[in-house]
């Protein structure tokens, strides 16, 4: 597997999510750094799949929580995307459990994750970025209605007074 290193070009651009994402390719490596080591025996790399399953898990529900508060129109695909990656993942458990290689399994991942953050979770940057730039221009709009002198102000009571 090519090692995934993090950069800034692997940001989507929402600060949370880019955190995540980070520790998760984190977690890739520290997975296969532990099973290259000599000592390493099929159960214990079950368990580091596990635990890496279970951070993956945890993400897609934040990611999931953020969607459905910000009333994401692409929620459901996305979850659909997020549900096919944990059957994957399992399959690839069982397989390491029958060949011992766990390397497979994490380029797997590496290489789903890349993708994933590539298309769909970029597709939601985009729209947290739309939904930022409506509200900075709606603020933009109200700021050029509210009176910044006290001569303004004095304006603002006397045009109000003579309707
Ligand atoms: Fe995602």
């Amino acid at each position: 597997m090519d090692v995934i290193i993090w950069s800034s070009s692997l940001e989507i651009g929402v600060k949370a999510i880019d955190a995540e994402h980070k520790h998760l390719i984190e977690f890739i490596h520290l997975v296969r750094a532990a099973s290259e080591k000599q000592r390493s025996t099929l159960n214990s790399n079950k368990k580091f799949l596990n635990d890496l399953k279970i951070l993956f898990m945890a993400h897609f529900e934040k990611e999931e929580d953020l969607m459905f508060q910000i009333g994401y129109p692409g929620v459901n695909a996305h979850m659909i995307l997020h549900s096919a990656m944990q059957g994957d993942f399992d399959t690839r458990i069982l397989e390491t459990e029958q060949t011992g290689d766990v390397e497979c399994a994490l380029s797997f991942v590496a290489t789903w994750i890349i993708d994933h953050m590539a298309t769909a979770d970029t597709s939601l940057a985009g729209f947290i970025q739309q939904k930022r730039d409506a509200k900075a221009q709606a603020r933009a709009k109200r700021a050029e209605t509210v009176p910044k002198t006290a001569r303004e102000l004095a304006h603002a009571i006397a045009a109000k007074a003579r309707r």
